[in-house]
């Protein structure tokens, strides 16, 4: 079967939004970021299909069932791959590809991303020359430190016309390959000029690492104040957000959404580093599931201005069909946040994200009016309910502050109000872990494509389950990639169908391929494949962290050294020998 085209593949994605597809055969409920409904593969009274829009694939934790939008159209109508394809093509008008034509394209892209690294590379090579001085003063004049100019590889484009181009020219790279990567643009009597002049540059980096795209401020007057790379093979405005390579690693759930380069720099040198932006555009449904994919909250600190404040509630609006939860900071003495943090201080602006007080005071307040606190009745079903609210409360400090107000005004001793919401707490923390408990259980029992009957035990377990998240945690990081390969090789994995996904995205990000699950479905046997829709099922909402890769790492190589009986008795006496001697000393 001839490969169908990547480029093709992904607007397919793009077009056919597994939320809408899977609705037409299946009931759906929201809950959170994840949608619910009675698996349509098996029988079931209660809901255990799960579709995930964020990375657009479906799992069933009934019948282990997943995949993408292809594989459940395969699975539904009970087509070949490449007939779901044309079904799904149809369906939203687009034209199948030609048979047997390559991905020509997939080169193209290559070329675009080394000279996008090639380019930024010189803005800022030029930055910290003398000739850069001028960038250098004005981004240090904003504030920047130089840690932060390194951090995010800004740059400067200097006044020349071709200084870029002269200089890609040397590395090789033809004009039709700039004008590709958009880097330069074509004169009127041939040749290109640089696309960039007399700008501070802001490279704009994926979150595999590739520099896909440049926003560049004027530090004069001439031109737009901003001007961004146009969309390229590489670069789709829409479908990215700036400096979410570096927030995603944040170890919070919540993400700040402002609207400026310059609002997302001064907020990570303050420490606030999951803020992101998009890029130059309004936000897109797209870049509203691909935050939901890293966090479960987003602040929207946007703009105190009328443009801001409409572009707010637009964005209210799209966070709302993820499911996720939006706070609105509401800055009062500054623009926005870069200049807010100048005048007043990171401090100041902690503070503000952390007042959920408006929140906390709405629902508290809409809980007396509930309740006729006249009556000893409503007082104490008022008081209830406000424990289980303020519970919810997650800095121990804040919800200190409220039962203290809350136990005041209801004259009430506040020492039996804090008992009843650490009751509350402790009843929360239960029913959770029991569920993550049970959760997991299921995950484990019903993985398909198990040899059943086949247990595998002790350190065996541990090392699939390891190898498990190791591939979520690359699917989600692809960034961690090259430094986990560089430590582990498919060969030290215990678990076959973890080898294959393990090589496979290995595979994939060498070439520069993307992760996304239609993409991936075209290589994988069913098997694996809804293997892989499980482990990214289980990795919903989850945070890795470089900490997590490590251990991860430790476990499957352990795992690796120690040999099953079979591989023992084809073993040499001398080497036999050295196994037994490292079992020994590591059990020291
Ligand atoms: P500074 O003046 O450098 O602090 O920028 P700002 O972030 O405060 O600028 P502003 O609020 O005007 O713009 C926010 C974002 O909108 C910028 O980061 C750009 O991405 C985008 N933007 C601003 N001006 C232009 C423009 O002239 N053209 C385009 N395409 N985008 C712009
Ligand atoms: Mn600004």
């Amino acid at each position: 079967m001839p490969r169908l085209p990547e480029s093709f593949l992904q607007e397919l994605r793009y077009r056919c939004d597994i939320e809408s597809i899977v609705s037409s055969y299946v009931q759906l409920k929201r809950r959170g970021r994840t949608l619910l409904g009675l698996c349509p593969f098996h029988s079931e009274k209660t809901p255990s299909f799960n579709v995930y829009p964020e990375t657009q694939s479906y799992y069933c934790f009934g019948c282990g069932a997943g995949g993408d939008v292809i594989t459940f159209v395969r699975q539904m109508e009970n087509l070949g791959y490449v007939d779901a394809v044309k079904f799904l093509a149809q369906r939203v008008g687009m034209q199948m590809p030609e048979e047997g034509l390559e991905d020509p394209a997939g080169q193209l892209r290559q070329v675009i991303l080394e000279i996008n690294r090639a380019s930024a590379r010189y803005f800022h090579h030029l930055l910290v020359s003398p000739q850069g001085r001028p960038g250098l003063e004005y981004l240090t004049g904003r504030g920047l430190t130089v840690k932060t100019i390194k951090h995010f590889g800004l740059g400067y484009a200097g006044g020349e016309w071709d200084g870029l181009a002269r200089h890609l020219k040397s590395l090789g790279y033809t004009e039709s390959q700039m004008l590709a990567a958009s880097v330069v643009a074509p004169r009127k009597n041939g040749g290109v000029y640089d696309l960039f002049r007399e700008r501070a540059m802001f490279p704009i980096i994926d979150l595999r690492g590739n520099v896909i795209g440049f926003g560049g401020r004027t530090m004069g007057e001439r031109g737009p104040k901003y001007l961004n790379s146009p969309d390229t093979a590489v670069f789709k405005k829409s479908r990215n957000l700036f400096a979410l390579n570096f927030a995603k690693a944040a170890k919070e759930d919540k993400l700040i959404l402002a609207e400026g380069y310059m609002d997302v720099i001064a907020l990570h040198q303050a420490g606030f580093e999951n803020a992101v932006a998009t890029l130059g555009t309004s936000l897109t449904s797209e870049q509203s599931r691909l935050i939901s994919q890293y966090a479960s909250q987003v602040i929207l600190s946007y703009d105190s201005d009328e443009a801001g404040q409409k572009a707010t509630r637009r964005a209210i609006g799209l966070f709302d069909q993820v499911g996720l939860k939006v706070r609105v900071l509401q800055m009062t003495g500054a623009k926005d946040p870069d200049e807010y943090i100048k005048k007043f201080g990171a401090g100041r602006f902690k503070l503000l994200l952390d007042g959920a007080d408006n929140a906390v005071e709405f629902e508290l307040e809409k809980l007396r009016r509930k309740y006729d606190l006249e009556t000893a009745d409503g007082k104490v079903s008022f008081l209830k309910e406000a424990a289980s609210l303020l519970a919810g409360i997650q800095s121990p400090v804040e919800r200190e502050v409220y039962l203290g107000r809350v136990a005041q005004e209801m004259e009430i001793d506040k020492q039996a109000l804090a008992l009843q919401a650490e009751a509350v707490l402790k009843r929360k923390g239960a029913a959770q872990r029991k569920k993550e408990q049970s959760d997991l259980k299921n995950f484990m029992q019903l993985r398909p494509g198990e040899p059943q009957g086949m247990p595998r035990r002790g350190e065996q377990l541990t090392a699939a389950i390891a190898e498990e998240r190791l591939i979520g945690l690359i699917y989600k990081n692809p960034d961690y990639a090259a430094g986990v390969q560089q430590r582990i090789s498919p060969e030290d994995f215990t678990d076959e169908g973890c080898r294959r996904l393990y090589e496979l995205l290995c595979q994939r990000l060498q070439a520069g391929d993307s992760l996304e699950v239609t993409a991936l479905g075209q290589q994988l046997e069913e098997q694996d494949f809804s293997r892989l829709a499980g482990i990214i099922a289980a990795s919903s909402g989850v945070h890795y962290t470089k900490q997590e890769a490590e251990d991860y790492i430790a476990v499957i190589l352990r795992a690796s050294k120690i040999k099953t009986k079979e591989q023992l008795a084809g073993l040499p006496q001398e080497e036999l020998r050295q196994y037994i001697q490292s079992l020994a000393d590591r059990k020291k």
